[in-house]
């Protein structure tokens, strides 16, 4: 049976890929789409893919009153919340790729979640590749107990360190802590140079033309080092598939979980 979907922010940078990879998949189907600019239009005249034939609704509320299995959020942190408890509400279970939901957010929305009995996804990087990222540096955190991270980007990107060279440190931060042999504070010289200190690792931030987004982890032990490092391209294609494997499992779920390594099936 085909899993039915709402998807919220589907006329997006992300969510529209996401939307054309959905139009893909037969074992999915849109059946409804909330973008404010473009409410009362048929979705594929919009992205560009005449088997959307779904409508676009001004709000999420709107189009929940099309019964479906999953609803995905990808609008923003200002909207995200309310659009994942009125989802709930109705009884779907959730996806959530917006970024910037903060841990109060979450726990309102579990509280519902758990109530209704339905899963909540969220994952801040739906790229298959970032979730290896993660994996692989905390395996190698288990046994290599120095380590410091580089952040690369382009040189207009205005935030820093980028959101996976943090989620990265958090990550690294529940295996352990990194143990420099001169610790930062007794840094002979600017202390700026020794990076950002982000839940116990050092972070070097790059911005320069010529980068996209890349996030390296290097491992060092004497005489021997290990570099684990992720690159993106400049489309939204790398965070499809991620997306399409959280909408085929979160109705296996209960509750919120985080990230996408909750339903892949790592070992
Ligand atoms: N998890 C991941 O892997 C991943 C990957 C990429 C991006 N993201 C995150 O996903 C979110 C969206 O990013 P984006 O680059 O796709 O943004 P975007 O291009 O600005 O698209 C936002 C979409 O949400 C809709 N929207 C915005 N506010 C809304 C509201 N109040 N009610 C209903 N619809 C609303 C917009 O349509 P209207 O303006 O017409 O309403 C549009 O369709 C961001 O938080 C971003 O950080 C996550």
């Amino acid at each position: 049976m085909s899993v039915r979907i709402c998807l919220a922010g589907a006329t997006g940078w992300a969510g529209s890929e996401l939307a054309r990879g959905i139009a893909r998949s037969p074992d999915l189907t849109l059946v409804a789409a909330v973008s404010r600019t473009h409410a009362g239009r048929v979705l594929g005249d919009v992205v560009g893919e005449p088997r959307l034939e779904c409508r676009v609704y001004a709000s999420a509320a709107e189009a929940l009153a099309q019964p479906c299995d999953v609803f995905v959020e990808y609008t923003r942190p200002e909207s995200a919340r309310s659009h994942v408890l009125v989802a709930l509400e109705h009884g779907a279970h959730v996806v959530v790729g917006t970024s910037g939901l903060t841990a109060d957010d979450f726990a309102a929305i579990d509280a519902v979640a758990l109530k209704q009995r339905r899963g909540v996804l969220a994952a801040g990087n739906f790229s298959l590749t970032a979730v290896l990222l993660l994996k692989c540096a905390e395996l190698a955190a288990r046994i290599l107990p120095h380590w410091e991270i580089i952040d690369y980007a382009h040189d207009d990107k205005v935030d820093a360190p980028s959101g996976t060279a943090r989620e990265l440190a958090e990550r690294l931060a529940k295996v352990r802590q990194p143990t420099p042999t001169v610790p930062i504070d007794q840094t002979i010289g600017p202390r700026e140079s020794r990076g950002a200190t982000v839940a116990g690792s050092q972070i070097h931030s790059l911005r320069l033309p010529g980068y996209v987004i890349s996030a390296e982890v290097v491992f060092g032990l004497p005489d021997q080092r290990l570099s684990i490092r992720h690159d993106s391209g400049n489309s939204s294609v790398p965070y499809v598939d991620g997306a399409l494997l959280a909408i085929r499992t979160v109705s296996t779920l209960i509750g919120v979980h985080r990230g996408l390594d909750a339903v892949l099936d790592l070992g």
